[in-house]
């Protein structure tokens, strides 16, 4: 028996990601402050089961309270292995520094680096009292590793998130735990957040027209199209390189 818990899976790549886990018949529990219906049907298709928690990631103490009842539900003996995904994130505020309110920012770096940071934690301690070896995926961006004009908070966190997963990794190497972390790069995708990016002004945001094109030209990839990606590479545990950034543009064309 496999489960994943998926943050974020109310839309865009968290649901196509826990989608795809649940035809290959992984038990799923998704995190978000919103329910997603269809998950739930496909579930009963495919003869396994999802769960919904209702969580806002921008409250350390919701995190911790919700993510300790799904650990003690899901590290159990009969389970070959957890995966974690984490995947929520909001690329808002988006403007200059000097700018955000300091409430903004704390909520920001809560759900993109904060949340990803706890959830790692709660899981990796379970892994080592019950046995059941983790697998997290942080999801991070292209932003991580470049700066642009308007999104410096999105742009710390993701390079923060690297970096604790980096960190983590160079740790559960050191154990032998057989624990592994990687970072999934999805490139730019069709989703809410785009639409948010693109309805930014120019004065907060500079390359908003180029991102505007990315959309009038169908630069942006279908999310079904990305988390099959990272289902497959989830799919060979043994196979992951634990610590890789794994990028979708090198591994589709
Ligand atoms: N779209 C892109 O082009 C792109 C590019 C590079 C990286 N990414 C990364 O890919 C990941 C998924 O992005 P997406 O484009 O699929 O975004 P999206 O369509 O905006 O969906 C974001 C998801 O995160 C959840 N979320 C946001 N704030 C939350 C909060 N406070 N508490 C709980 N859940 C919260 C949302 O759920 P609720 O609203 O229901 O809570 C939703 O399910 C993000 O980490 C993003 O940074 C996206």
């Amino acid at each position: 028996m496999k489960y994943a818990v998926v943050t974020g899976a109310s839309k865009g790549l968290g649901e196509s990601t826990a989608k795809l886990l649940l035809q290959e018949g992984c038990h799923v529990i998704g995190v978000s402050r919103n329910m997603n219906q269809n998950l739930e049907k496909l579930a009963e298709q495919n003869s396994v089961t999802y769960q919904h928690e209702s969580c806002d990631l921008s409250s350390p103490d919701a995190i911790e309270h919700t993510f300790t009842l799904i650990a003690e539900r899901i590290f159990l003996s009969n389970v070959e292995v957890v995966y974690l995904v984490n995947n929520a994130g909001q690329v808002e505020p988006i403007d200059k520094a000097g700018t955000a309110e300091v409430e903004e920012l704390s909520q920001h770096v809560n759900v993109n680096l904060l949340a990803p940071m706890a959830t790692t934690n709660l899981f990796l301690k379970r892994a080592k009292e019950t046995n059941v070896p983790v697998v997290i995926t942080n999801v991070t961006s292209g932003a991580a590793e470049r700066s642009v004009y308007g999104w410096s908070a999105y742009c710390s966190t993701k390079a923060g998130l690297n970096r604790f997963t980096e960190t983590v990794a160079l740790e559960q190497e050191e154990l032998s735990s057989g624990n592994k972390i990687i970072v999934f790069n999805p490139g730019i995708m069709d989703t809410d957040m785009q639409g948010q990016i693109r309805s930014a002004n120019e004065e907060s945001f500079k390359d908003v027209e180029t991102f505007r094109d990315y959309k009038q030209e169908n630069k942006l990839r279908e999310t079904d199209v990305v988390a099959a990606t990272l289902v497959t590479i989830l799919s060979s545990v043994n196979q992951i390189v634990s610590g890789k950034r794994y990028n979708v543009n090198d591994l589709l064309q």
